[in-house]
């Protein structure tokens, strides 16, 4: 079986893959841009997403929405943690956290699949955001990010040791779980 994840990001198709090559899956990336609205939830800039998609693709797909949720600015960039990352970049997060005591910060993704109906499957990894850039792996805002009991930032670690703690690993270890019972 071939599944495409709608995502513009190879970061997040070779997280993807890992979970879904065991299962006999292949997971290829389709760049098929789609209006990202601005909403309060990431479950809602998926749904809409998902709903736009539906009407144009004919086979099953998902995508993913996620984002970086920083206590102390409560929430912010969450939902804008993409256009944040383009606009304000790393740089200008450790800024705003200069002299901010609570760096406690999580990431959250929403895995939208499409076959017909809509499926929802979410993970949330809780962390901090450091002082400075460490590590060249990952994407986003990776270098900054170490989850809680950790001594590395997700960009310190290997995509399999990424995966098994990220939010997207989780999310997608549920949507690869649901499949593999959904493809009995
Ligand atoms: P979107 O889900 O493609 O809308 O993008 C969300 C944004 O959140 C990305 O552009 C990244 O800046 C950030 N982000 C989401 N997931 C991760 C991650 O696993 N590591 C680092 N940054 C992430």
């Amino acid at each position: 079986m071939r599944l495409a994840f709608v995502t513009s990001n190879p970061g997040k198709i070779e997280e993807a893959r890992k979970y879904f090559e065991p299962l006999g899956v292949e997971v290829y990336q389709l760049r098929f841009p789609y209006p990202e609205i601005q909403a309060d939830t990431l479950e809602e800039v998926a749904e809409y997403g998902v709903k736009w998609l539906s009407e144009r693709l004919n086979s099953p797909f998902f995508l993913d929405d996620s984002g970086l949720f920083i206590n102390a600015l409560r929430g912010f960039p969450g939902v804008y943690s993409a256009y944040v990352y383009k606009t304000l970049g790393i740089d200008g997060i450790l800024k705003l956290l200069e002299g901010v005591d609570d760096r406690s910060a999580y990431f959250k993704s929403v895995v939208a699949y499409w076959d017909g109906e809509l499926h929802l499957f979410k993970g949330r990894v809780d962390g901090e955001i450091i002082h400075e850039k460490k590590g060249s792996g990952g994407f986003g805002f990776d270098p900054v990010f170490r989850p809680l009991g950790f001594e590395r930032t997700f960009a310190e670690m290997t995509t399999e040791e990424k995966n098994g703690i990220s939010h997207r690993g989780r999310a997608l270890k549920a949507f690869a779980e649901w499949l593999k019972e959904n493809l009995k």
